[in-house]
């Protein structure tokens, strides 16, 4: 390659931002000695670029990168809104942002899973086999609440991201507006809080966690104190019913340094078009999977990111921390389905009660 443009350069690594900090890091290093990837005797600032543009190296921010650019961003878009309390600790921040990130922008979030409907239509037909009210942990905008709201069903919701709770607030004004039609938003009450923590003072004959809520407990401290307040939640006799995906050998092998891209849409709340790419880098030893989401406008502004940190939970070790929680499994589902988990499923579904109310009813379960 006799020349090289910032435009070969670009279209290896779409992010200004990231480019810049990549050909820097290339340049010292090739300054002090690194060989250099592509052949030739240019300068060490002009290998450094001709690498970019032979897609020899590639930019990765690490999950603390993420974080840091996740905060130093809201600051200046008005995309996110940065929760109060941020922890000190570097990995603390990475598990916080992770759980919090994603849900500050509820109008993409609805965009991105507003076409979920198996699971919708699973709780739909749980919930009407109770009397009711349902707890539902991690109700977020109401994408599963409001459907229960709709069919009858009382619903008390708890989650801890203001955005997502506010955006399902206007809808609730805005079905009240309706009068009959929009009856459904007296059904559903909401509590902001931590799922761990919350103590609502009654119980319910089912509580629920959806949608891989259960997968932003990371420890098993975290996992004991949310079970606790469940058990506390359950009425006697109670089921609590939560869903998770199944960990993926494949997933959790991807290359950290690939962008998964998908095509360019136009972005709900800010209106732009945007490129999208998704990178993964999964920690085995603590089982969280770090996810990036990279959206990068094509008129030319500054992109931003924004991360997603998953626990990931293996199902006997699902099994371990509720039989030592006091909890027994009366059924598994893969998929949503009728079908049993199997080594094809997805997603998983536990449906589970206190120990001592599952001998009660006389149960299998142990
Ligand atoms: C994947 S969303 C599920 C939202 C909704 N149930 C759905 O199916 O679309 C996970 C939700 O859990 C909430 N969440 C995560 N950790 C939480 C915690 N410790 N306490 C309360 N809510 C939490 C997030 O704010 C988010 O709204």
């Amino acid at each position: 390659m006799a020349r090289v443009t910032v435009e070969d350069c670009l279209a290896q690594e779409e992010n200004r931002f990231a480019l810049v900090v990549l050909a820097a890091q290339r340049t010292r290093q090739i300054m002090r000695g690194s060989h250099p990837l592509v052949s030739g005797k240019n300068k060490a600032a002009v290998m450094a670029l001709r690498e970019i543009a032979d897609s020899k190296v590639h930019w990765h921010r690490n999950s603390q990168e993420v974080v840091q650019e996740w905060i130093e961003q809201t600051e200046t878009t008005k995309l996110a809104l940065v929760s109060p309390k941020a922890p000190r600790g570097a990995m603390d921040r990475a598990l916080w942002a992770g759980s919090r990130a994603h849900y500050d922008d509820p109008g993409y979030y609805s965009k991105t899973y507003g076409d979920r409907h198996e699971d919708v239509d699973f709780y739909r037909a749980l919930a009407s086999t109770e009397p009711g009210p349902v707890l539902e942990y991690g109700v977020g905008n109401g994408r599963i609440a409001v459907e229960l709201a709709r069919a009858g069903c009382s619903v008390v919701g708890v989650d801890w991201s203001r955005p997502m709770l506010e955006d399902l607030r206007g809808r609730q004004r805005e079905a009240q507006a309706l009068g009959a039609a929009g009856r459904w938003a007296e059904r559903i009450e909401l509590v902001e809080g931590d799922m761990r923590e919350v103590a609502l003072g009654r119980q319910f004959p089912l509580v629920l966690c959806t949608f891989n809520t259960f997968l932003h407990l990371y420890t098993r401290q975290d996992v004991e104190a949310f079970l606790e307040r469940v058990k506390e939640h359950l009425a006697p006799g109670g089921r609590f019913v939560f869903d998770l995906s199944i960990p993926q050998a494949g997933d959790l092998a991807r290359d950290p340094e690939r962008a998964y891209k998908v095509p360019r849409f136009r972005h709900p709340t800010t209106k732009q078009v945007v490129r999208y790419a998704e990178r993964f880098d999964y920690d085995p030893i603590r089982q969280i999977l770090y996810v990036t989401m990279e959206f990068q406008p094509l008129d030319g502004s500054e992109g931003w990111v924004v991360p997603l940190t998953h626990r990931q939970f293996f199902p006997q070790e699902i099994e371990a921390l509720l039989h030592h929680n006091g909890l027994v499994i009366e059924r598994i589902q893969g998929d949503f389905g009728d079908e049993p988990l199997d080594r094809f499923s997805d997603v998983g579904i536990w449906t589970v009660r206190r120990r001592g109310d599952a001998k009660n009813q006389g149960n299998r379960a142990k």
